[in-house]
């Protein structure tokens, strides 16, 4: 069974307030509510997202703010983070839960928050100019939907280059009854960890990323590693999120297959592997069963040579702890989409009503700082108009060298028998298709979530008619 029990592993950073008097907002169970929330006009929730008007289960204050991240190497910088923490707080909750989030914002700009993954009633997803006008510095906004269906899922702000700041945290819808069992459930939050101001020129162009430091799990770099501890014969779960900004990892664990068991929160049929690529907004939850008495890797490797690895540590009881960790091999399987088949498959099957056939490219030598979704660089770009009750496919192809994981708002899609709503497209001539259900009227985005490439251009707004 799952343990329900089982504490929070998350472990928080100790952070460092800036600017002094703010006090840390209180999480799950805290009722207060600001007098300033908008509770009228057109981005208002109360009319949007409650025509139950149920009360929620969950109300949780979220209060994106600047600060001092203070890592236990000893250095610090200054970041933007939610409620003083890097990564920000864990939401968890119950598949069905209403859940409310009071957003104050305490930043110099303007911000929202996004709930990656999550069909959301349109006004509540947080896209900016296109589902709510951003929150005004010293303003506050009420997000408030059904937590459904279940699974492992990411809020980040969705202004500007914000998500690469560390305004980003995990969202857990628990299952009421999960296909698999575990004892212990553990998220695991990867993330490319910049101390400085993100920069757009940095970010840009062919190959070019910007500095990062060092690759964190749960805010903790190799050197100082979360850990997750563990006795013989016992069944963990864990999390996987990708939250990185532009890098895309190979995931292993040394001495120890993974059983895949859902993949951007969905459950999948269990398929044992070795390790898996996962990239920006990709999740994947899998079962590790520990048989194999160690300290072991727990490492994320990003996919281009820079500097070291995420690690995080599997450490099971009794061990000498001082060991190095033992790494991961990566010769085994490498799992592919085609591995992985959905337990619930959408409605897609026979022709589709639409489609799109969309080519991912850069500007090349012309615009080199510009990436386009079928030659078009949002915000100039036609939307793709689709009606409601449509079976809708979209043909990618990636006529660029770099990897695009294209995430699509709103919705969930099925790729080959897996479904999910962020989706790989690899480089240098790379197709992926997939197909959706049109069942969630509104606006929305549809982009690569390598934060540069959206902020360069590579996006488009899918908008029923
Ligand atoms: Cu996590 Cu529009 O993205
Ligand atoms: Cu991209």
């Amino acid at each position: 069974m799952s343990d329900q029990q089982s504490p929070r592993t998350v472990t928080r950073r100790r952070l460092l307030q800036f600017g002094g008097s703010v006090g840390v907002a209180g999480l799950a169970g805290c009722s207060a509510i600001g007098s300033r929330l908008s509770t009228d006009g057109p981005s208002s929730s109360s009319t949007a997202s409650s025509p139950s008007s149920r009360p929620p289960d969950t109300t949780n204050r979220l209060t994106p703010m600047t600060g001092l991240v203070d890592l236990s190497s000893g250095e610090s910088y200054e970041s933007w983070f939610y409620n003083e923490q890097y990564p920000a707080p864990e939401l968890r909750m119950i598949e069905g839960d209403r859940l409310r989030v009071d957003v104050e914002n305490r930043l110099p700009d303007p911000t929202t928050v996004h709930w990656h993954g999550i069909p959301v009633p349109n006004p509540m997803d947080g896209v900016p100019e296109i589902t709510q006008d951003p929150i005004p510095p010293g303003d506050s906004f009420r997000y408030e939907f059904e937590a459904t269906p279940s699974g492992t899922y990411l809020y980040h702000s969705h202004v500007d280059l914000q998500l690469d700041r560390g305004l980003v945290g995990p969202l857990i819808i628990e299952e009421q009854s999960p296909h698999v069992d575990y004892d212990k459930d553990v998220t695991l939050l990867l993330d490319d960890y910049l101390p400085s101001e993100p920069n757009l020129d940095a970010g840009n162009g062919m190959g070019e990323h910007p500095p990062y430091k060092g690759f964190l799990i749960n805010g903790q770099s190799p050197n100082d590693p979360f850990v997750v501890s563990t006795e013989e014969n016992q069944r963990i779960r864990l999390r996987f999120i990708n939250g990185s900004s532009s890098t895309t990892y190979q995931v292993g664990i040394g001495g120890h297959q993974m059983t895949v068991t859902h993949a951007d929160g969905q459950p999948v049929e269990p398929v044992d592997i070795n390790s898996f690529s996962i990239s920006m907004g990709e999740r994947y939850d899998v079962i590790v069963e520990t048989d194999n008495p160690g300290t072991w890797a727990i490492q994320a490797e990003p996919n281009r040579n820079e500097t070291e690895a995420a690690r995080a540590v599997l450490q099971y009881a009794d061990i000498n702890k001082s060991a190095p960790p033992e790494q991961p091999q990566f010769d085994g399987p490498l799992l592919s989409y085609d591995d992985l088949q959905s337990r619930t498959q959408l409605d897609v099957s026979g022709k589709p009503d639409r489609t799109f056939d969309l080519t991912l490219s850069s500007g090349m030598m012309m615009q080199p700082d510009t990436w386009m979704i079928d030659g078009q660089a949002y915000p100039d770009a036609d939307p793709l108009q689709i009606q409601e009750g449509e079976h809708v496919r979209v043909r990618l192809s990636n006529r660029s060298m770099m990897i695009h994981p294209m995430h699509l708002h709103g919705h969930f899609f099925q790729v080959g028998n897996v479904v999910k709503d962020t989706v790989i497209v690899p480089p240098h001539m790379g197709q992926v298709t997939f197909d959706f259900v049109a069942d969630n009227p509104g606006k929305w985005f549809f982009h690569c979530h390598n934060l540069y490439h959206l902020h360069s251009g590579m996006a488009r707004v899918i908008q029923y008619m």
